[in-house]
């Protein structure tokens, strides 16, 4: 069956965890991955979260965020079962171009050290590893 790439909904949230687990994606369902915090971040970002379907079965996600400056790909995730098909870079390009619609014009991500699927589909997208960059940050909330 087709995969379509739509928007994703709040109805999607469990199957969207669910296929996190799958995935071996971390969710933080105490924090910023809970259904409240979807919800209100499915309502401050129209049209950069994006969902993978097969018919109603969701098979992928990528949630778009930008701060004004830049873009950001968060999750990008996809079914074990349907991976090494396209989808995942079809959800990044779907992804950019939304962002790109928003008016960004830089377009960056987080990678786990060893993620060579990740990596590797960021490469092959026309993504450069940053050098000499280190990630720090502060949680304002420990479950955050
Ligand atoms: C990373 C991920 C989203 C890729 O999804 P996908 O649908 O399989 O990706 P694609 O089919 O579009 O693959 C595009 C390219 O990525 C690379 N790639 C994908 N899976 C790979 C793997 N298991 N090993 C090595 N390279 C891989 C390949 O270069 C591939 O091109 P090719 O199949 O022509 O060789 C998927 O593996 C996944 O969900 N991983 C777990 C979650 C995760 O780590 N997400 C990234 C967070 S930054």
């Amino acid at each position: 069956m087709k995969v379509r790439i739509a928007p994703l909904r709040l109805p999607d949230y469990e199957a969207m965890i669910k296929l996190w687990r799958r995935a071996g994606l971390m969710s933080r369902v105490n924090g910023r991955d809970s259904r409240r915090a979807f919800a209100r971040q499915l309502r401050l970002n129209p049209g950069l979260y994006l969902g993978a379907y097969e018919g109603d079965v969701l098979v992928g996600t990528v949630l778009g965020t930008h701060d004004t400056r830049k873009g950001w790909i968060n999750r990008l995730a996809v079914d074990p079962a349907h991976q090494r098909r396209g989808v995942g870079t079809r959800l990044l390009r779907a992804c950019e171009k939304a962002l790109a619609r928003k008016g960004m014009k830089v377009i960056s991500a987080f990678v786990v050290d060893g993620n060579d699927p990740s990596m590797n589909l960021f490469r092959r997208s026309g993504y450069e590893r940053v050098p000499d960059v280190v990630h720090v940050r502060k949680k304002l909330q420990a479950d955050a």
